[in-house]
């Protein structure tokens, strides 16, 4: 098998975690990276490099990119995966933390491509795999920065493999649908937070309600999403798009084919 140096975000948890694991057993040298490192001492026991990153701050990504160029003389995949939701009414979420939404699945993904760019070009090769969204095709209430950033996500992903096919790197855009880690805890937790007694709260109840209960009982697990990053990783002609996981389909679906109206009207329902 043809092994890769393969950089992975947001690994300390759910799709990165999960991903790291399958790459590993697949036998590729992977860097497992995120802020919170003591949640990777078994990612560490299996053989993966452990780097402190936060993909937010330019100093720690680059000195992430020299530690894995220096070791390795190369890099064939980055995984850019961590990202969190800043759930939040619009008129409650204030300037400072919807930058930092962007900052983390916006511009921190868009740094990591520009630090290893110029290697996968000196390469010749080379595969940039972003975590997208479902939320990046339809909108909900509360939603407005985490489902701008993944709109954002998919922009940039679709421009992106436009401009550097030509120097032989592929972009691929992964959609999961709805995942079983975190991620749902820490953005219902950012909306209780932002909508506690304000005229939202009701509706911001009702939601966290509602997605408590998706991730207990339809949430699909995070292997199903990295066996889709693995095979973007490492498949000969690997799609410019993958999807899995719980409502990814349908919900892209009934956003694109719904009257915008009816769209709206179940979501209205639902959440406010
Ligand atoms: N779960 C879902 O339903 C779902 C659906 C669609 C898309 N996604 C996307 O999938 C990706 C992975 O999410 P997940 O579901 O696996 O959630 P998760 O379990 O909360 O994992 C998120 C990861 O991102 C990392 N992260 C957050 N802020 C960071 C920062 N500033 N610098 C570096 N790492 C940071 C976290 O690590 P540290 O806190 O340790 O840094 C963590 O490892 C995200 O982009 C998410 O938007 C998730």
């Amino acid at each position: 098998m043809d092994s890769k140096v393969i950089l992975i975000t947001g690994a300390s948890s759910g799709i990165g975690k999960s991903t790291s694991v399958l790459l590993l057993k697949k036998g590729h040298t992977v860097y497992s990276a995120a802020r919170r490192t003591e949640k990777m001492e078994d990612l560490k026991r299996e053989g993966a490099h452990i780097i402190k990153l936060d993909v937010t701050s330019e100093e720690s990504a680059s000195a992430a990119i020299r530690q894995i160029l220096d070791e390795q003389g190369h890099i064939d995949v980055l995984v850019n995966n961590a990202g969190f939701g800043q759930y939040g009414a619009i008129e409650n979420v204030s300037t400072d933390d919807a930058q930092k939404q962007f900052d983390v699945n916006v511009f921190g993904l868009a740094r990591l491509c520009r630090l290893v760019l110029p290697e996968m070009r000196k390469q010749k090769s080379g595969r940039i795999i972003n975590v997208g969204s479902m939320a990046g095709h339809f909108c909900e209430p509360h939603g407005g920065w985490y489902h701008s950033s993944k709109h954002a996500v998919a922009g940039l992903s679709g421009c992106l493999r436009q401009e550097v096919r030509k120097f032989g790197i592929k972009v691929i855009q992964i959609e999961p649908g709805e995942i079983r880690s975190e991620w749902s805890g820490i953005a219902m937790q950012n909306l209780c937070e932002s909508s506690a007694g304000t005229v939202y709260s009701k509706g911001a109840e009702k939601q966290s309600r509602l997605y408590a209960f998706g991730e207990k009982h339809l949430a699909t697990g995070p292997e199903a999403v990295a066996k889709k990053i693995a095979a973007a990783a490492t498949c000969r002609r690997p799609r410019l798009v993958y999807r899995t996981g719980f409502g990814c389909v349908g919900l892209s679906l009934a956003s694109a084919l719904l009257p915008r109206r009816w769209f709206d009207a179940i979501f209205i329902r639902l959440f406010t």
